[in-house]
């Protein structure tokens, strides 16, 4: 086993974490799409996906290390939102949470001394910079836009895909 019992239960615990943010970003795509933003509903059926990759990442590595599958109860996303604002403010509140989750396993990791999990963990440090930084951008221009303007931010979403 190259995980200890400790790191292998908190790993399996955010798998949890990880489908749950999946089954969340796909309800915050049933909100816009119901609302006919199909680019915003298609960046959070994006991020759903994303989010079962990085699922998927920590099912490889406790297979690889033979630290144990054991996949917990996924928590029922919240299913209905008020408004945009409210959806994304949602989904950046779980961005800062699910930091607070991987800086917390990284911790475990370097108490440890395991120098494979850190390096494993690490993608996501990363990642969750990514993640954190989209999210706030996107709920600062639907501030900006207000309800009443979310064609903008969809036309502002082509923009900046262009100049991706
Ligand atoms: Fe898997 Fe968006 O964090």
């Amino acid at each position: 086993m190259l995980i200890s019992p400790a790191l292998a239960k908190a790993f399996n615990e955010q798998i949890g974490h990880e489908i749950g943010a999946s089954l969340q970003y796909v309800a915050i795509a049933a909100h816009f799409s119901q609302h006919h933003l199909t680019l915003l509903s298609k960046l959070f059926m994006d991020q759903a996906d994303e989010e079962r990759q990085h699922s998927q990442k920590f099912i490889k590595y406790l297979l690889d290390t033979k630290g144990g599958l054991r996949i917990p109860a996924i928590a029922a996303p919240k299913p209905t939102f008020k408004s945009a604002e409210e959806a994304v403010e949602a989904a950046l509140k779980w961005e800062k949470e699910v930091t607070r989750q991987i800086t917390a396993l990284m911790d475990m990791a370097v108490k440890e001394s395991d120098y494979l999990a850190q390096s494993f963990l690490q993608w996501f440090i990363d990642e969750q910079l990514e993640e954190v930084v989209k999210v706030d951008r996107l709920l600062s221009v639907i501030k900006q836009s207000g309800e009443k303007n979310l064609l903008m931010v969809e036309a502002y979403l082509v923009h900046i895909e262009k100049a991706g």
